[in-house]
């Protein structure tokens, strides 16, 4: 008889063959958890509104009202965070009558872009929200009240709807960043229809109204990513917002072409602008660039230049400010990403340095050789300015020898360089791209760790430990966890973490999810499952894998090992493992001489390497499987394509991962034979011994015989 030829085919299909190495590569996640699994394990729970997706544009986690608003498409929303989200609250800002029309006779698409997709969303004070739309292309911003601390309301006020130009782009989708400070909206955005002009653009509050110098040509096409007020040191008159973003600018070597570079950008709180020159702009502006390179054989390096996304990671007290920075390639034969990590008195030690200048447009740039006027262009006025002698408490007051210098010389000579040179992190051949970071140190048993949470294009979330062995060694990458958290695959666009609550909040243009930073449960019942999983946020406690809190339980019994993920070590003499090992239970499994038969064994980990023995009917021990075109291993199991009487015997699916062996199951495969003449046929040992009409079944030293 011919075996099943679709059967094989629909398994060979289905499945991965895992030709040579057995064990995958470390960027493969130890555990990958789906929607549903997320979902069933309350680990997850998802917004997506009263119409099935809200097209989320922009989102604000407020930890002081305990709610997190939601900007969608002529709506907003608010919910409650300790609250299961059932009870969310609406708003519907349409656009302004008559300009939905106007918006499609412009020639722009009704469906796409002719709305009022809501975009800035920040505190204004204590019981109101800033918030600006696109309007269907007429720029708009209101006040939503949304009342004391303890209320959960969320009305707009009608009297104080107002032209959002400069402070909200007109497109729904164009790159953009916000910041709220000291009651002034800072932008950074294209302000016009047909999205030329960019700029850094301040407006809406106690300070004069700034802009960028456009005659200058400051911004080169810039893509904005995020802004934030960065305090420099302890005097409030030299805070400064920074801004990063990615610009396309002429190729700097003077040749042809343009090629794009990522930048932080910052200008003074209290920039004033000029008396004569620079008047209402910017007279503070500086920009440098950032660099995420890996060196390359030949010394050619890998550049990765688009900036996706930037993750603040504010430290304790007395530490430097830590920026987080995922970047893409932009070439277009590879795609790579790569997280570098700056430290924020690097960024400053370039703003100090020396200015980039060139002579003409066809020159080499090269560091400024020249006298610095005082005060020195992108200097706060403050007390440093202000003394008896130095007249400059306002860059109103700034010589227009100093303006002139800053508006000729904004950029830096020298790049931000990452901490250790080189990325924590680059992932090339992945199947998703990235485009989110979110970072949260963790205390662990064995030192702090950054977990990185990577939100994906395909609606999941990586969440991803470097570890850095120390000397010039390149860090190993440990993927931990792989979440699906929508349904369908759409780029997570928004992500903030709250570390008080251990929860993150992802954004998909659907809606969005809250997702726990752990479940530690999730990894098993056995101290060794525990330890394996190599989770900063887990440790095994003598009784079950939970979440680790430094500190709280000095005493009590924890095992965790994130370096080196060695249960052997971490988990000797505790019973649940040898409990573990005895609890795999024998099932038997009938396969027809021929025939195709499959034996499955799906390991916990996709890390782990999975090993099959054979034990045959009357031997002692056991012996490897031997895989060739005829019995296959496959990521899911073993694979008989035609089965054979001599594969009859008992088989362990065993893991070994960090030296750690596991069994996973136990399979006893019998054979049936196939059509009439069935025979009984036993193995005793080690003989086999046919009687017509039995199903026969193979045990060591046994032999159990039933009728057909
Ligand atoms: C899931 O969470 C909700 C609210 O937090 C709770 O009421 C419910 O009991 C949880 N379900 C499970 C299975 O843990
Ligand atoms: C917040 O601002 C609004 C509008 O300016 C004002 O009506 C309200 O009283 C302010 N609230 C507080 C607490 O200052
Ligand atoms: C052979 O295997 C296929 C799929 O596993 C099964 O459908 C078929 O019934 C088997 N044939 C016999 C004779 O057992």
């Amino acid at each position: 008889m011919v075996p099943s030829a679709w059967a094989i085919c629909c398994l060979l299909g289905g499945l991965l063959l895992r030709a040579g190495s057995p064990s995958p590569g470390p960027s493969v996640p130890r555990l990958r958890l789906s929607y549903r699994d997320l979902l069933s394990a309350n680990r997850s729970a998802i917004f997506l509104g009263p119409r099935g997706s809200l097209d989320l544009r922009a989102m604000y986690l407020d930890e002081y009202r305990d709610c997190l608003f939601l900007g969608g498409r002529d709506a907003l929303y608010s919910l409650q965070l300790d609250q299961a989200w059932l009870d969310p609250r609406e708003v519907l800002w349409p656009p302004q009558p008559g300009q939905r029309e106007e918006c499609v006779r412009k020639g722009r698409d009704p469906l796409m872009e002719c709305a009022n997709f809501v975009r800035v969303l920040q505190p204004h004070n204590r019981t109101h929200l800033l918030v600006c739309g696109t309007g269907a292309f007429q720029p708009t911003c209101a006040l939503i009240t949304v009342g004391h601390r303890g209320e959960h309301v969320l009305h707009l006020e009608p009297g104080s709807v107002e032209s959002g130009r400069g402070r909200c782009p007109h497109e729904p989708s164009r790159p953009f960043a916000s910041t709220f400070v000291g009651g002034d909206l800072y932008t950074g955005l294209t302000a016009d229809f047909l999205g030329r002009e960019a700029m850094i653009f301040r407006s809406g509050g106690p300070r004069p109204a700034l802009r960028s110098d456009s005659d200058q040509n400051l911004l080169h096409d810039p893509r904005f990513v995020m802004a934030a007020r960065i305090p420099d040191n302890s005097d409030r008159d030299d805070d400064k917002v920074y801004f990063f973003f990615s610009e396309t600018v002429p190729s700097p070597d003077g040749g042809p072409g343009r090629v794009t570079v990522s930048r932080v950008g910052r200008v003074c709180v209290n920039d004033a602008g000029g008396q004569r020159v620079l008047v209402n702009k910017w007279s503070t502006f500086l920009k440098a660039r950032l660099v995420c390179s890996v060196p390359g054989l030949g010394g050619a390096e890998t550049h990765f230049d688009q900036l996706e996304d930037v993750f603040l990671l504010w430290p304790k007290a007395g530490k430097s400010l830590e920026v987080y920075a995922l970047f893409s390639t932009v070439s277009a034969v590879f795609q790579g990403f790569a997280v570098c990590v700056y430290h924020m008195v690097d960024i400053w030690e370039v703003f100090k340095g020396p200015f980039a200048h060139q002579d003409g447009p066809q020159h080499q740039w090269g560091p400024y050789g020249g006298k610095v006027p005082f005060p020195r262009p992108g200097m706060c006025p403050s007390k440093m300015t202000a003394q008896p002698g130095r007249p400059f408490g306002s860059t109103k007051d700034y010589p227009d020898e100093v303006l002139h210098f800053a508006r000729a010389h904004p950029l830096m000579f020298q790049p931000v360089r990452p901490r250790q040179g080189r990325p924590v992190l680059v992932k090339t051949h992945l199947a998703q791209q990235l485009r989110q970071i979110v970072v949260d140190r963790v205390e662990a048993e064995d030192g702090t760790y950054d977990v990185m949470f990577l939100g994906t294009d395909s609606g999941s979330v990586l969440k991803v430990i470097a570890l850095q062995a120390g000397g010039s060694a390149e860090p190993e990458e440990v993927v931990l966890e792989e979440l699906q958290v929508f349904k369908v695959p759409t780029p997570i666009t928004e992500m903030e973490i709250s570390v008080k609550r251990q929860m993150l909040y992802v954004g998909s243009r659907l809606g969005v999810a809250r997702l726990q930073l752990h479940q530690c449960e999730t990894y098993g019942s056995a101290c060794a499952e525990c330890c394996l999983a190599r989770d900063p946020y887990c440790a095994w406690d003598g009784a079950s894998c939970t979440h680790y809190r430094p500190g709280t339980s000095k005493r009590r019994f924890r095992r965790q090992d994130i370096r080196h993920g060695n249960p052997a070590l971490q988990c000797l003499g505790q019973s649940r493992e040898a409990e573990a090992a005895g609890l795999v239970a024998t099932t038997t499994v009938y396969g027809t001489e021929h025939n195709s038969t499959f034996l499955e064994c799906l390991p916990k980990s996709p890390q782990a390497a999975v090993r099959w023995f054979l034990q045959r009917p009357g031997d002692e021990g056991s012996d490897q499987v031997k895989t060739d075109e005829r019995v296959l291993q496959t990521e899911q199991g073993l694979l008989f394509r035609r089965l054979s009487r001599l594969d009859a015997g008992t088989y362990t699916c065993t893991t070994l991962e960090h030296g750690f062996s596991q069994m996973v199951v136990r399979l006893a495969l019998e054979g049936k034979n196939a059509g009439k003449k069935a025979a009984k046929s036993c193995w005793f040992l080690g003989l086999r011994l046919r009687w017509p009409g039995y199903i026969l079944s193979g045990r060591v030293g046994r032999c159990f015989c039933h009728q057909q």
